[in-house]
Order: structure tokens, then C-alpha cells, then sequence
């Protein structure tokens, strides 16, 4: 098992594959996108799979496989089948904005995929336009319906954003009342290529989401949360689905985390809010064994901040600004 300098135990690893996106999505990048990552710069598979083989071989149990959006990687499928030969690993995970997925839910199911995360921010298609900036309501729906279809346990992770889909929260939360769905709202964060824009106070914080959510249905109850977890669980009586609140700006599930995150290009992140610890694909290149990546990742978590606000703080360029989609979402 794998503890960090807080005595938490690590054991999830969120990797992402690609730094490239088919969506611009407005609260993860400007209009005219962000600066890419050189290809030759990206972790290769067999780099992953490395980087994989030897966490798991220390701790790590669960995997979830971020973007970036992870279709947009050429044969993406390639790195899951791999994956699933490792014995250790429990679980993996997969987060897609679904503009390319329909056509592989069937292999994902037959892969024995754990979950999918959905991205989705509102079912009007006018609405998904403006906050994506790219006409791909319909392949998303569809890569829904698929998901449903065949089974896999699924997730809709709903950015909430003031003044632009606050009035999409109650008819995502009626898609729980007829399908087995998990809706997790998230509250918006920094990472938008540009750096915040609310101040210290967000409008639309889990606080508010929550009495948004008990104005209108006066029973929500609130359920027992699983270790680690960072979401908030919700259900309504009589509905088949939940409900999950994400507080990824207030930043409150902290002090039982028990991941970590691999950038598209190999560095290791110990906190979202952190600006990257080492380069381990740097590592990988000089020849390093193993043993030595080992010990690397060993090390890097007698140093983690006890939460994101720490993490924040001790940034060297001391503000958030860089895209969701450069770190994994
Ligand atoms: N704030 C909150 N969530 C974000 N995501 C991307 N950028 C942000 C942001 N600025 C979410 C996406 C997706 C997940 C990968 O991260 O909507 O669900
Ligand atoms: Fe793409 Fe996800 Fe960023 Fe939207 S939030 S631009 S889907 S990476």
C-alpha cells in the first residue's frame, strides 16, 4: 500500500492520455483553443503502461483514463486492452465528452469497463452549442443512449455555471427519476486557460446547488458517501438514479483524498491545484528502471500539501491558469 505524508492512502490514479480536444468547451479553454503539447512530448503507451504496471505493482488499484478527450488519441482502445492485463488493477474508469465514443461502447462493456464519466452540461442543444462551441449535441446523446444501453454504469458530469446552464440542474436531475444514472454537478474551477474569473466567491458553490435542489424537491435525501469520495450523494424518493455534488472549487474532500494524476506529458501531479511535481516520463527516457520510478513516486508523496488550497498556495507562478485540458479533468 502506498501512504502520503498525511498517512492517506493512495491508490487512484487519474491518467490522461492527450491534451487534444474535439470541444472548446468555455470554462476548460479560450475560443481558439490552447497550445498543444508537441506529439513527441506525450507520454507514449508503452510509457502508460509502464508508469501503470509499476504504480500498481506498489498500491494503486484504480485507474481512470482522462483527457483532454481520450478518443481523440489514436487507438485509444489499444491502451485499455493493455491495461486490462494487469493483474493488480481493480478498476478502470473512463471520462469522455462521448463526441467519438458511440462506436466503442460495445468493446468498452465487453472490456469489462468499471465506469464511464460522461461530460455533459445540458440537454438543449442551443445551450450545448454555446458552452462547447461545437455542434456535437446529437454523437454525445447517442454515446449516451449507448452507454445505457449496453449496461455500463454511468456518470453525467455537469460543469455548473452561472448565467449559462443554472437552468439545466433541475431537468438533468429529472433524467434520475426514469434511468440509472449518476448527475454530478461540479462546481466550476480555474482551469480555463485564462485564470479565475469569480473572485473568491463562487456564485454557484455546492451550498447553493443543494438548496437549489431542496427548493424543488423537498424530500432530497442525502445519502452516506463511500470513502473518498468527492462528491456529495443525493437521491429522490421513487427515482431510480442519484444525484452527486462535486465541490471542486470549495475544495472540502481534501483531507481523505487518495489519488494522483499523470499529465499528458508525464508529469505527476499529487493535487490538481499543484503545478506538477517531477517529469516522469523525463525519468523514463534517462533509462530509469523500475525501482527508480518506484522511489520516485515513493518520495514525491512525503511531500503532498494536506489539500488544494495548500497545493495552490505553493505555486511557484502562484495562480491557476492552465486548461482542465492539460492536467486531466
Ligand atoms: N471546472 C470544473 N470542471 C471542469 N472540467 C473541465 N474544466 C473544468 C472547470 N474549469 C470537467 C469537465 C469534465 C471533466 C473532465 O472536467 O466538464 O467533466
Ligand atoms: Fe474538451 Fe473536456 Fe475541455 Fe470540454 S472540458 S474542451 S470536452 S477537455
Amino acid at each position: 500500500m502506498l501512504f502520503d505524508n498525511h498517512n492517506r492512502p493512495i491508490d487512484y490514479l487519474r491518467l490522461a492520455v492527450t491534451d487534444r480536444c474535439n470541444l472548446r468547451c468555455f470554462y476548460c479553454m479560450p475560443e481558439e483553443g490552447i497550445q498543444y503539447a508537441d506529439r513527441k512530448d506525450l507520454l507514449s503507451y508503452e510509457e502508460m503502461l509502464q508508469i501503470v504496471r509499476v504504480f500498481a505493482s506498489l498500491g494503486i488499484r484504480k485507474v481512470r483514463i482522462t483527457g483532454g478527450e481520450p478518443f481523440v488519441r489514436r487507438d485509444m482502445m489499444h491502451l485499455l486492452r493493455a491495461m486490462r492485463d494487469i493483474p493488480q488493477l481493480e478498476k478502470i474508469n473512463l471520462t469522455t465528452n462521448g463526441v467519438l465514443t458511440r462506436p466503442w461502447v460495445a468493446e468498452l462493456k465487453a472490456l469489462g469497463i468499471h465506469t464511464v464519466n460522461l461530460s455533459l452540461d445540458t440537454l438543449d442543444r442551443q445551450r450545448f452549442f454555446q458552452i462547447t462551441r461545437r455542434d456535437e449535441f446529437d454523437s454525445v446523446m447517442a454515446t449516451f443512449h449507448a452507454l445505457l444501453e449496453q449496461q455500463i454504469p454511468t456518470k453525467i458530469n455537469a460543469v455548473v455555471m452561472a448565467g449559462k446552464n443554472t437552468d439545466d440542474i433541475l431537468p438533468m436531475v429529472e433524467l434520475t427519476r426514469q434511468l440509472p444514472v449518476s448527475v454530478r454537478f461540479i462546481e466550476e474551477m480555474p482551469f480555463n486557460g485564462e485564470g479565475n474569473r469569480h473572485g473568491s466567491q463562487l456564485p454557484w458553490d455546492h451550498r447553493q446547488i443543494v438548496a437549489h435542489l431542496r427548493a424543488h424537491y423537498p424530500d432530497l435525501q442525502k445519502l452516506q458517501d463511500p470513502p473518498h469520495s468527492t462528491a456529495y450523494h443525493y437521491h429522490i424518493p421513487g427515482h431510480i438514479g442519484n444525484i452527486g455534488i462535486i465541490a471542486a472549487y470549495s475544495r472540502t474532500f481534501c483531507g481523505s483524498c487518495n489519488r494522483i494524476r499523470i499529465t499528458p506529458q508525464g508529469v505527476l501531479k499529487t493535487c490538481l491545484y499543484d503545478a506538477g511535481v517531477f517529469n516522469i516520463r523525463d525519468l523514463i527516457r534517462q533509462g530509469a528502471s523500475d525501482e527508480q520510478l518506484a522511489a520516485s513516486l515513493q518520495e514525491a508523496l512525503q511531500y503532498r500539501a494536506k489539500d488544494g488550497w495548500e497545493a495552490e498556495k505553493r505555486r511557484f507562478d502562484n495562480a491557476v491558469h492552465e486548461s482542465m485540458s492539460t492536467i486531466g479533468g
